[in-house]
């Protein structure tokens, strides 16, 4: 039996524009998406000589075969045509759930990588990608990582220059948000907000951290703040803390702040933490993953 273990990182999107519906269901977007250092611990035994097992020490978390992570063991082994003997995996949650950051993404892209590392890398990142996509439209970004345009439903990634350094402050609220209710309540609005993806590229490609956090946008924003109000509060509270800016992630909850201070990012998380889940991190270069 071998023992690995793999960091898994939560993604942020620094823009999420949402197009349109898609044929197949699924919704045609834009994003640009940035990998954190906020990150959850995968081990995993190979060869175990028993049923396959998982365990989390996070409750509400599925431990059989509806985790991410343990369909992501199964298709890699199935893609190779190889039976492991058996795997327990062991995941240690830090990323929180229901927040719009790639956390059961993150763990399914960690299982990949570290499978296909034990493995002997039998696998090329192409082939790593196209398994990643049939597990979920955000685990192609948590393979590549570093700040990416995602098109298509997600899994179309093309490169852009790393984000220049930064500190986030995440910040989970109680209440959670189910991804297809949100995609279906969009699709009943009349006007959608598009955040400005372009302008975006431009201040990546200038490398401007104050520009990069002026065009901060996400199209299902302004949908969740308006049933969901203290989300303007905990903007409010980041944006006087001294956050060069503030978006929410994903389909929510989580909103987070960019600084260019570590203390000013640690005070506004000492403000919000009486009410709130709140996460430290920064920006994860492409090389650091
Ligand atoms: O791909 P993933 O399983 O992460 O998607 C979860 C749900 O989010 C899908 O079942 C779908 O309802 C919605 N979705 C979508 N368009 C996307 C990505 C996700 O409608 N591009």
């Amino acid at each position: 039996m071998t023992t690995i273990t793999q960091p898994a990182y939560a993604k942020l999107n620094l823009t999420l524009d949402i197009l349109g519906q898609r044929p197949d269901g699924y919704h045609e977007l834009r994003s640009v998406m940035q990998l954190t250092s906020l990150s959850d611990e995968v081990e995993l035994d190979v060869g175990t000589g028993e049923d396959w097992k998982l365990e989390c020490d996070a409750p509400g978390i599925p431990t059989d075969g509806a985790n991410l992570a343990w369909k992501a063991a199964g298709l890699f082994y199935q893609t190779l045509g190889k039976d492991p003997q058996g795997i327990s995996i062991r995941l240690q949650k830090r990323i929180p759930s229901q927040a719009g950051l790639g956390g059961g993404s993150a763990d399914a892209a960690a299982v990949l990588l570290a499978l296909n590392r034990h493995e002997g890398q039998p696998l090329s990142q192409r082939q790593l990608l196209k398994l990643a996509a049939k597990l979920g439209s955000d685990v192609p970004f948590c393979l590549t990582g570093g700040t990416q345009l995602a098109a298509g439903r997600g899994e179309v990634l093309s490169p852009l220059p790393d984000m220049p350094d930064c500190f986030f402050l995440v910040v989970k609220p109680e209440f959670s948000v189910s991804t297809p209710e949100l995609y279906a309540a969009l699709d009943q609005e009349a006007e959608v907000f598009h955040p400005q993806t372009e302008a975006m590229e431009r201040a990546l490609r200038q490398g401007e951290l104050l520009q990069v956090a002026g065009y901060l946008g996400n199209s299902f924003e302004p949908l969740v703040a308006r049933k969901h109000p203290g989300l303007l509060a905990i903007r409010a509270m980041m944006e006087d803390c001294g956050a060069l800016g503030v978006a929410m992630t994903g389909s929510g909850s989580a909103l987070f702040g960019i600084f260019d201070a570590f203390d000013m990012a640690a005070m506004a998380s000492m403000k919000l933490m009486e009410h709130h889940q709140t996460f430290l991190c920064r920006n994860l270069k492409a090389e650091e993953l």
